[in-house]
C-alpha cells in the first residue's frame, strides 16, 4: 500500500530524498520569468535552468532538486471539471546539468516512488520515446519493468518540449518517459497506457535534454536533432497528482490543503462540498468550488510574485481568473466581495512551503478585494446594458445575438464573453460568433501595437537590412562628426530635402538617445554642408535609429554632418533617469520588495514611475523614500555601466525593467553598490549621482487598479523647487513669527502654524462660548427687564388713573369749595346776576357739579363757568327760567364763548356745556363775556 503522506510531507520527502543524492535544494523560481520574454508564466521547473542546461549558467551546482510554483492556463476551461486540471500547480523536480543520466534518473524515480512512497510495482507503468533504446533498456533490463507496462511513443507524448522535432520550438530538449499510476478505475484487461482512457494516470516526467532541435528538417518530417554534448536531466513530478495518488484519492482537489482552503470556501458560501458527488446540482457546486480555489490560489501566487490585474499581458491573466472566480462564487450564492477572504486561508494552507506568501497577504487580499469590487460594479452596470441589447435582439427578432453588441459589451462594459454566453444560453439564443470574432480580430490588431507610424514608410523597412544596427555613441558625446545615411521625405527615400521640408533620416553612428527604457529620444540639430535640421524626435525601430525634424536651412543631403544633441536637455533627462534608478531602490526598500516598475517615462522636465502597491503609500514613508534618495545622491556614489553576459548580470542580482526584452548580453548600470541600485538599463546617466542635485517627490497617485504613479523633478528643476518652498519658509517665519526660515524648517513651521491655528480655534470656541453667554444673559434681562417693564408701566397707568382720579377729585371739591366765592363775585351784567368761575384742571362734569350747587342756591342767575383742564378748554353755562325768557339762552352763550376757546358746541336754554382745544384761552374768553 501506497504510504499516506500530507501535501507538505511529500514536499519535504522529495526534496529529502534528492538531497541525500547529492542534490542542491534551490528555491522555486517566481511566476514571472525573470529576463525570459518568450513565457508569460514559469510553466516548469526547468524555465529557470534553461542557460545551465546549454552550458552557460552561471550555478556552482550541477544537480538541483525544486519544488516550482507553475502557472499553465490553456486548459483553464477544464479545471474544476476533470479531476486534475489546475492553473497553478507545484512541480517536484531533480535536475542535472551535464551531470548523471538517464540510467540515475530512472532508477532514482523508481526508488523514491517504490521504496519511499511505496507505491506498487504493479500499478506502475511506463512510456519511452519510439527511438529511445537506452532508456527502453535501463527499464526493462535494469529495473525489471515488464514488457507489457512498457510503452514505445512518438514526439507528441515522448519528448520535451512535446512534438518539438517535428513542429518545433527550436532549442534544448529531448527525449522523455513518462511514469503513470493506475488508478483501477476499470478492469478492462485490455486498457493501457495507449487506450487513452482516465485510468493510466502520468504521474513524473523524465526528460533527458540532450539536443538542440535545429534546422534543417530530414526526410523524416523532424527537426535535426544536435547532440549539445551535454547530457541533462530534468523531470516534473506534479505534486497534486501523487498527493491524491497517495491519499487514496480520486481528485486532486480532495487531496488534504485543497480540501482545507475548499472547506474554509463552503463556510463563506454556505454550502458543503461531497466527494465524488452523484447529484447533478452538487456536482456543479463541487465544480465551482473546486474553480474558485485553483484560480484564488493561482491568483494569490502571482500577486505574491507581482503579477498583478491588467488588461494585457499576465495581469490580464490574473484579472481573467478573478472574473472567473467572482463569477463562479457569484453562482455559489456570494453577492458581495468575498475572494479575499480565502486569502487567509491560501497563506495559512502553503505558507510553511512558500513562506513569502505570508509576508505578502495583506497585498494580496488588498489587491484582490479592490479587483474583485471593481469588477462586481462593471458587472452591474453592464448587465443593465445587456438587458436593453437583449431587448432589441428581441425587438429585432434576428437570429443571432448581435456579434457587434456582444463585442461592445466585452471591450468598452468590461462584460466577459463567458458571462454574455452564459446568459445567452439561458435564452436558447446564439451568438453571432463570426461578426464577433471579426471585430475582435481587428480590435487585437488595433489594441496589439501594430507598428508605429514613423515605421510604417517602405523606404525605411527597406533600409533597414542595408543599414542594420545603429551603433550609439552618445552615452559620451553630445556631438560627433558623422554620416547622414538614409534620407527619407514624405514616406520616400530621397537625395535631397528642401527648407522647410519634415524629414526622416538616420546616421551612422548617432549621438541621438532613441527612446527606449522609459527615457525620451533626444532632440538638437544636425548641421551639413550647407544645411541645418532641426531633430524633434528620436526613436528605435528594433536596431535601426530613426531621428525625425524640420530642415530649417539649405537643401539637406546624405552625407557628412555634425550631429549635436540638445546637451542641456539631455543633461536634465540624465539626471532623471539616474534618480529613477534610485526611487526604485527606495521603493523597493521602504515600501516592500513586492515593489517593482511597471512603466517609467523619464525626459528633462521630470521623470514617472509607475509601481505596483494596492494602496497610497504613507506620507512619511513617502518621505522616507524622498530622503532616501537625497541621501544618495549626496553619497556622491560612481554610476558605472558594463556589458555583461545576461547570466552574470542576474546573478549579480540586477533588477529587470519591465517590459524590456534582453539579448544574451545587457548593460547594467550600478550606482555605488549592488545594494544602492543595479539594473539593467541601456539609458543615459549621471556619472556620479551628485549630479543629480536633488530630488523632489511631486506626487504620488493611484494610475490604474493595483499601480501607484509618482512623478518626480530632479536637478535644476529640484533646485528651483527648493528655493520656491524656502521663499515660502521664509514668509511663513514671517507671518509666525518664527526666527528659522529653512526649508528644512517648514515642518516645523507648519507644526506652528498649526499650534497657532489650534490655539486659534480654540480661543474662537472660547469667545464664541463667552459670546453665547453673553447673549443669554442680555436675552434674560432683555425678558427680565421688559416683563418689569410692562408691569411697571401698567402700575404707572394705574397710579396715573388713581391720581387723576384723586386730582379730579380734588378739582372738584375745590370748585364746590369754590362755589361760595363765585356767588360772592356776583356781578350785574344788564340788570341781570352773572356769574363766573374760572377754574385750572378741572373736568367738564366737575363744572357741572358746580353749576349743580350753584343753582340750588339761586334764584335768577346766569353762570358761565370755564377751566383750563390740562391745556384743553372745558365750558359750563347755565341760565335760570326767567332769564331765559328775556332772551338769554345758556346754549347761544356756550357756543360763542365755544368759538373763543378753539372749539364748538352748543346745547339747551337752562344749561349747555362746550370744549376747546386752547385751554390757556379760557381765562380771556370768559373775562370778555361779560363785557
Ligand atoms: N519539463 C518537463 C515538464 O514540465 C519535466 O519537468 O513536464
Amino acid at each position: 500500500m501506497p504510504k499516506s503522506m500530507t501535501t507538505q510531507e511529500l514536499r519535504s520527502a522529495y526534496i529529502e530524498f534528492f538531497k541525500d543524492k547529492g542534490h542542491t535544494h534551490y528555491p522555486s523560481a517566481s511566476l514571472i520569468p525573470e529576463n525570459d520574454p518568450t513565457i508569460l508564466f514559469t510553466v516548469a521547473g526547468m524555465a529557470q535552468f534553461k542557460d545551465m542546461f546549454l552550458g552557460r549558467g552561471s550555478h556552482d551546482f550541477t544537480r538541483a532538486v525544486t519544488c516550482q510554483k507553475v502557472i499553465r492556463t490553456n486548459d483553464i476551461m477544464e479545471v474544476g471539471r476533470t479531476p486534475r486540471h489546475h492553473t497553478f500547480f507545484e512541480m517536484l523536480g531533480n535536475f542535472s546539468f551535464n551531470d548523471y543520466f538517464k540510467r540515475e534518473a530512472i532508477t532514482w524515480a523508481w526508488e523514491f516512488l517504490t521504496e519511499v512512497l511505496d507505491l506498487p510495482q504493479e500499478r506502475l507503468s511506463i512510456s519511452v520515446h519510439e527511438i529511445d533504446d537506452e532508456a527502453y533498456d535501463i527499464w526493462t533490463k535494469e529495473v525489471g519493468i515488464p514488457e507489457d507496462r512498457i510503452f514505445r511513443m512518438g514526439d507528441a507524448d515522448n519528448f520535451w518540449p512535446a512534438d518539438a522535432p517535428s513542429a518545433g520550438p527550436f532549442g534544448p530538449g529531448g527525449c522523455c518517459s513518462e511514469i503513470f499510476w493506475d488508478f483501477q478505475n476499470n478492469d478492462n484487461p485490455n486498457d493501457n497506457l495507449t487506450s487513452g482512457s482516465d485510468r493510466f494516470v502520468e504521474v513524473w516526467n523524465l526528460v533527458f535534454p540532450q539536443f538542440n532541435v535545429a534546422e534543417p528538417m530530414n526526410d523524416d518530417g523532424r527537426y535535426t536533432l544536435e547532440e549539445l554534448g551535454r547530457q541533462n536531466i530534468d523531470t516534473g513530478m506534479g505534486l497534486e497528482r501523487i498527493a491524491c495518488v497517495l491519499q487514496g484519492k480520486t481528485n486532486n482537489f480532495d487531496t488534504d490543503e485543497f480540501q482545507q482552503i475548499i472547506q474554509h470556501i463552503c463556510k463563506l458560501a454556505d454550502v458543503v462540498y461531497v466527494e465524488s458527488a452523484e447529484n447533478e446540482e452538487q456536482k456543479q457546486v463541487n465544480t465551482l468550488l473546486r474553480r474558485v480555489c485553483d484560480h484564488v490560489r493561482a491568483v494569490s501566487f502571482c500577486i505574491n510574485d507581482g503579477a498583478i490585474p491588467k488588461n494585457i499581458g499576465r495581469g490580464y491573466v490574473v484579472r481573467r481568473l478573478i472574473r472567473r472566480a467572482t463569477l463562479d462564487i457569484d453562482k455559489l450564492g456570494v453577492h458581495e466581495t468575498v475572494l479575499y477572504k480565502i486569502v487567509e486561508k491560501v497563506c495559512g494552507v502553503m505558507g510553511a512551503a512558500y513562506p513569502d506568501i505570508l509576508k505578502r497577504q495583506e497585498l494580496i487580499e488588498q489587491t484582490l478585494e479592490a479587483e474583485e469590487a471593481g469588477f462586481r460594479q462593471t458587472l452591474r452596470k453592464s448587465l443593465d446594458v445587456f438587458a436593453k441589447c437583449l431587448e432589441q435582439h428581441r425587438e429585432s427578432k434576428s437570429g443571432h445575438f448581435s456579434g457587434d453588441d456582444a463585442f461592445e459589451l466585452v471591450t468598452t462594459h468590461g462584460l466577459p464573453k463567458e458571462v454574455i454566453e452564459d446568459l445567452l444560453e439561458k435564452e436558447s439564443i446564439s451568438l453571432d460568433e463570426d461578426q464577433f470574432q471579426k471585430r475582435w480580430d481587428e480590435f487585437i490588431k488595433i489594441s496589439g501595437g501594430g507598428p508605429d507610424d514613423v515605421f510604417t514608410s517602405t523606404a525605411l523597412q527597406e533600409a533597414k537590412p542595408r543599414l542594420g544596427a545603429t551603433e550609439f555613441i552618445g552615452y559620451d558625446n553630445f556631438s560627433a562628426d558623422v554620416e547622414l545615411v538614409l534620407l527619407e521625405k514624405d514616406g520616400d527615400e530621397v537625395e535631397s530635402a528642401d527648407t522647410g521640408s519634415k524629414v526622416r533620416f538616420a546616421l551612422s553612428p548617432t549621438p541621438f538617445y532613441a527612446e527606449g527604457g522609459g527615457q525620451v529620444g533626444d532632440k538638437g540639430v544636425v548641421v551639413g554642408d550647407g544645411f541645418k535640421i532641426d531633430v524633434t524626435s528620436t526613436e528605435k525601430d528594433d536596431q535601426l535609429f530613426i531621428h525625425s525634424g524640420t530642415v530649417i536651412e539649405g537643401v539637406a543631403k546624405p552625407g557628412k554632418v555634425q550631429a549635436s544633441v540638445n546637451e542641456s536637455l539631455r543633461v536634465a533627462s540624465q539626471a532623471n533617469h539616474s534618480a529613477t534608478h534610485l526611487l526604485h531602490s527606495a521603493l523597493y526598500k521602504i515600501i516592500g520588495d513586492h515593489v517593482s516598475q511597471q512603466g517609467s517615462n523619464v525626459g528633462p522636465e521630470n521623470l514617472r514611475f509607475d509601481y505596483n502597491n494596492p494602496q497610497a503609500p504613507k506620507k512619511e514613508d513617502l518621505q522616507k523614500v524622498e530622503d532616501w534618495v537625497n541621501a544618495a545622491i549626496q553619497a556622491g556614489h560612481d554610476v558605472k555601466t558594463q556589458v555583461l553576459p545576461i547570466e552574470e548580470a542576474k546573478a549579480l542580482g540586477a533588477k529587470a525593467q519591465f517590459g524590456e526584452k534582453y539579448g544574451d548580453d545587457v548593460r547594467i548600470v550600478t550606482m555605488g553598490t549592488a545594494d544602492v541600485s543595479l539594473e539593467f538599463c541601456g539609458g543615459c546617466h549621471v556619472s556620479n549621482t551628485a549630479e543629480i542635485k536633488q530630488f523632489k517627490l511631486l506626487k504620488d497617485e493611484a494610475s490604474s487598479a493595483g499601480i501607484r504613479r509618482i512623478l518626480a523633478v530632479s536637478g535644476d528643476a529640484a533646485e528651483q523647487l527648493e528655493q520656491a518652498e524656502r521663499d515660502v519658509a521664509t514668509r511663513c517665519a514671517e507671518l509666525l513669527g518664527a526666527e528659522t526660515a529653512d526649508v528644512g524648517q517648514l515642518p516645523a513651521l507648519a507644526q506652528l502654524l498649526k499650534l497657532q491655528t489650534d490655539g486659534l480655534i480654540e480661543r474662537l470656541e472660547t469667545l464664541s462660548a463667552e459670546a453665547q453667554a453673553l447673549a443669554d444673559q442680555v436675552n434674560a434681562s432683555v425678558e427680565i427687564s421688559g416683563n418689569l417693564l410692562v408691569e411697571r408701566c401698567q402700575s404707572l397707568q394705574k397710579q396715573i388713573k388713581q391720581l387723576r382720579k384723586l386730582n379730579e377729585e380734588a378739582a372738584g371739591n375745590k370748585a364746590q369749595e369754590a362755589v361760595d366765592d363765585i356767588i360772592a363775585a356776583k356781578r350785574d351784567v344788564a340788570g341781570h346776576d352773572f356769574y363766573m368761575g374760572i377754574f385750572d384742571g378741572v373736568d367738564a362734569k366737575s363744572l357741572k357739579q358746580v353749576v349743580d350747587a350753584m343753582r340750588d342756591k339761586l334764584e335768577s342767575f346766569c353762570i358761565v363757568l370755564g377751566s383750563n383742564n390740562n391745556g384743553k378748554a372745558a365750558l359750563a353755562v347755565a341760565v335760570s327760567a326767567d332769564l331765559n325768557e328775556k332772551g338769554i339762552s345758556a346754549g347761544e352763550l356756550v357756543g360763542q364763548l365755544a368759538k373763543a376757546v378753539g372749539g364748538g358746541g352748543g346745547g339747551r336754554p337752562d344749561f349747555a356745556q362746550a370744549g376747546g382745544k386752547q385751554g390757556d384761552a379760557v381765562q380771556a374768553a370768559l373775562e370778555h363775556s361779560h363785557k
